[in-house]
């Protein structure tokens, strides 16, 4: 990833409260509370002090799941998960259809409450800020936690270089607009590190719909990487893809983890295998297990991950 002029040290902030261009490497930020807390009694989310000033890589931040829950109506979807997703690690959801793995992914940005009827318990924290905090501005939640789905979905109608500026400019305009010569800069930055910049280089004003499924795909990669986010949720991203498009993406994923952490939702072990530092197995809402994926893959500890892993089931 080459010509990378984005901050380190991630962490989206509500733009309000903090001043993305303001930052620095030796700044450590959180998703910001909607309203700064009065007295003593504010949440654990609020901008935090500087962390050591060491030439810091970007970072991912971890996610934790701390017996998440997930109705639709009455229906509990997700039963109780206690689940981490460590820091610069990609770790794979594998499980049969219907288990839950959309679910899970959702309820962690907090898309899965956009349902109608739909609602999740327990706590997700990001870092060590909890992302379901009263006074946790919803749309900073999704800025630092991204999301790419199985369908390519540009905004249609945007050129290539819009869609991947969309998320900067909706951001900028809070604070009065953004400059063309930085947002060049960031749009470029964003295509390089999703591997498509040499690809579109010269087509920046054509349509985003006009590209490949998988040059799509990148395109969104690029489109939540703009933002500068800390981890990047990605449901069945290859499964509309060809075995080209696909290995680009998992190539990409090996990349993006140094700066992102990553969890990846595959029906595809052997994606899984090749991608996933960590795998984590769910059934019927419920995690059966977690571990290495090459443990998951050769030395499950329980039956039920033997027999999906191996194929007899689901
Ligand atoms: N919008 C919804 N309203 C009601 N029930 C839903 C909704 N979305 C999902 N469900 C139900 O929640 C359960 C989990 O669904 P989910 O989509 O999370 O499974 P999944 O593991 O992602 O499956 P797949 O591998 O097929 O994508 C399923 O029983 C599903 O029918
Ligand atoms: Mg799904």
């Amino acid at each position: 990833m080459s010509a990378d002029p984005t901050p380190s040290r991630t962490a989206n902030v509500e733009p309000a409260a903090v001043d993305p261009e303001s930052r620095t490497d030796s700044q450590r930020e959180r998703i910001a509370p909607k309203t700064p807390p009065d007295g003593d009694a504010g949440p654990s989310v609020q901008v935090t002090g500087a962390a050591p000033a060491e030439p810091v890589a970007e970072r991912g931040l971890s996610v934790t799941l701390e017996q998440l829950r997930a109705f639709y109506g009455d229906a509990e979807q997700v039963k109780g998960i206690d689940l981490e997703f460590r820091a610069n690690e990609v770790t794979a959801i594998i499980g049969p259809s219907g288990c839950g793995k959309s679910t899970l992914v959702r309820c962690i940005n907090r898309m899965h409450e956009e349902i109608p009827g739909a609602h999740a318990e327990g706590r997700v924290l990001l870092d060590d800020a909890d992302v379901y905090d009263a006074r946790v501005d919803v749309v900073a939640v999704r800025r630092a936690i991204g999301m790419v789905f199985q369908k390519p979905n540009p905004f249609p109608t945007m050129s290539v270089f819009d869609n991947v500026a969309a998320g900067l400019r909706l951001g900028a305009r809070a604070r009065g607009g953004r400059g063309r010569a930085e947002l060049n800069v960031k749009v470029e930055a964003a295509l390089r590190a999703a591997g498509l910049w040499e690809e579109v280089s010269e087509r920046l004003s054509e349509p985003g719909a006009g590209l490949s499924g998988g040059q799509q795909q990148r395109l969104c990669i690029a489109r939540s990487l703009a933002v500068e986010p800390d981890v990047i949720l990605m449901d069945e991203p290859c499964s509309a893809l060809d075995p080209i498009a696909t290995l680009k993406i998992e190539e990409l994923i090996e990349e993006l983890k140094q700066r992102v952490t990553i969890v990846i939702v595959t029906h595809n072990m052997q994606q899984a295998a090749r991608v996933a530092d960590r795998t984590a197995f769910m059934l019927s809402g419920e995690l059966v297990e977690v571990g290495a994926t090459q443990t998951i893959f050769t030395n499950p500890s329980d039956p039920r991950t033997e027999e999906y892993v191996t194929g007899k089931f689901g």
